[in-house]
């Protein structure tokens, strides 16, 4: 099982003081060599997090493969077709979501992601959909030329019933095992944990995952015991 890591939540913090650090190419590059098959950015319209500069210096230097996540929209899709990310997931965002709420509506923008998915496709940057572990819409991402579905784990990681973990995880898992048969690559990823990963990963038609939130969280907590202690060292040193 590949890990691909979603670095925005380092951008998230460099914005909030809209300074240069934390640089989320910095965090890619460590994420490598730790051991990530890639790295994945979402380029938000309002460009909360990551920015373009971001896309562009990470094309340079992520080793692996770049993953863009972007919604199908004409002004991303300009950037996506100059950046050439080696890969682009197409996922919903609605104005104002503190994260993707859910997969895409194939059926209803059909004709808006047939058009992205050409246009990506001929520029050879292969296309991933984020959809819901549903088998209709991954049968229509088949349809609509995807090579590759996301399957939305967040559902499964929000459950706190067991009955119910087990009923999202099946979907999961079915959803996973029906687009292998269509012949679509398959990964996955929203919400996954340290504490919920197992389960996931034990679907073997998922080849990989993307993961953000939880290892930006992991590396602020398990960073901050020497951050501080060079912080403290040098104000030592000053005394
Ligand atoms: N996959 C997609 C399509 C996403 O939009 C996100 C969040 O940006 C992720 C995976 C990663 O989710 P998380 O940050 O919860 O690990």
């Amino acid at each position: 099982m590949r890990l691909s890591v979603n670095v925005d939540h380092v951008a998230t913090i460099r914005q909030a003081r809209m300074a240069d650090e934390p640089d989320p190419v910095w965090a890619a590059v460590q994420a490598e060599l730790a051991g990530a098959c890639g790295i994945t950015v979402h380029l938000r319209g309002d460009r909360r997090h990551i920015q373009d500069r971001d896309v562009r210096v990470l094309k340079t230097t992520v080793a692996g493969a770049l993953n863009l996540e972007m919604k199908a929209t004409a002004e991303l899709l300009t950037v996506a077709l100059e950046i050439r990310p080696d890969m682009c997931t197409l996922v919903p965002e609605g104005e104002g979501e503190l994260t993707t709420q859910g997969g895409l509506d194939v059926i209803a923008e059909e004709v808006q992601l047939r058009e992205a998915v050409a246009k990506l496709k001929e520029n050879g940057i292969a296309v991933s959909f984020f959809v819901d572990p549903d088998v209709v819409q991954v049968e229509r991402a088949k349809a609509v030329g995807a090579d590759i579905v996301e399957i939305h784990t967040g559902i499964f990681a929000e459950a706190t019933d067991p009955d119910e973990i087990q009923r999202e995880l099946e979907k999961v898992r079915v959803a996973a095992i029906a687009a292998r048969e269509m012949g679509l690559r398959v990964h996955g990823g929203h919400g996954l944990t340290y504490r919920n990963v197992q389960a996931i990963a034990d679907i073997g038609e998922i080849e990989e995952l993307s993961i953000g939130h939880s290892v930006v969280s992991r590396a602020v907590l398990v960073g901050m015991d020497l951050a501080v202690r060079e912080m403290v060292a040098l104000l030592e040193v000053m005394e």
